[in-house]
């Protein structure tokens, strides 16, 4: 059973407040992209544990914390499945605001569910999803999403991207999601993000913002330079994509970006 699991980028990220239990109460539209995507190889193993090979990029978490594995173990739990083996190939860069990690989850969840034909319904799968990350229920059917709550809650969006292509540019430097939640200082916007996605396109970049940037662009000034040259290269809305460090524009046409930076990975798709 092979799945292909595909990143996203945050098109605004509103940080409303802290909660009580650490995490932060956010507002945010979560858009699937392509041009670059991991795969997820699962096949039912002749032993009751689960076995993780890694290709791709290299990263640096043991196969047991992987999330992975966690679907299946949470999976174990319930359903009472066989054992399995899988084959992760790794392409989606990490700490890079992207879910690359949540979108491997969301796959496994899937894939297991068809594999040993649990039937699962969407809700059901969502709801384990949510017990792997806060990111993880958006990536069981990757539509537009306003991710509210901790990013757990989903309401289906109508959002024009008729006709836009995306960069992704992801510098050569990671950031962790605590670490960049740490450095946040929530407030209210003056209209929720719905009413301001319904602007014009070409209104977005002045209405639509990452909160996430307040804090990281004057600790990584990298970022609004790849900002700057994302816009200056013609795109229409140009952001932080999730806590970072992935930088992303949206252009009308097919766009001419080349990166500025040694290092500097660049992925192109249309929306
Ligand atoms: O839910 P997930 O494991 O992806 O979150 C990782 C960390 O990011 C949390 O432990 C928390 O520090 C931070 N976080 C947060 N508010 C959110 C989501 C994540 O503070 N809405």
């Amino acid at each position: 059973m092979i799945i292909n699991a595909y990143p996203k980028i945050n098109l605004g990220l509103d940080i409303l407040k802290k909660r009580d239990d650490g995490y932060h109460e956010i507002d945010t539209l979560m858009i699937s992209v392509g041009g670059v995507h991991d795969t997820l190889d699962i096949t039912p193993a002749t032993t009751k544990g689960c076995s993780l090979q890694i290709d791709g990029l290299g990263i640096n978490c043991s196969a047991d914390r992987n999330l992975v594995v966690k679907a299946w173990m949470l999976m174990r739990e319930r359903y009472n499945i066989p054992g399995v083996n899988m084959r992760l190939e790794k392409r989606i860069p990490f700490g890079a605001g992207l879910g690359g990690g949540s979108a491997d989850a969301a796959a496994a969840i899937k894939g297991i569910n068809t594999l040993f034909e649990l039937g699962l319904s969407h809700e059901e799968m969502v709801e384990l999803a949510a017990r792997l990350g806060s990111d993880v229920p958006f990536f069981i059917n990757g539509e537009p999403m306003y991710c509210r709550g901790r990013g757990e809650i989903l309401a289906p969006a109508e959002v024009d991207l008729q006709g836009l292509w995306c960069v992704i540019t992801k510098p050569d430097f990671e950031i962790s999601t605590p670490e960049a939640y740490a450095g946040v200082t929530p407030h209210l916007p003056a209209l929720p993000l719905e009413r301001r996605i319904r602007l014009p396109r070409e209104q977005w970049q002045d209405a639509i913002v990452n909160d996430f940037e307040a804090s990281l662009f004057p600790r990584y000034s990298i970022l609004p330079n790849i900002k700057r040259e994302l816009q200056r290269r013609g795109a229409l809305y140009a952001s932080l994509s999730g806590s970072g460090s992935a930088m992303y524009g949206l252009f009308e046409s097919q766009p001419d970006y080349k990166p500025i930076y040694v290092g500097e990975q660049v992925f192109v798709c249309k929306l």
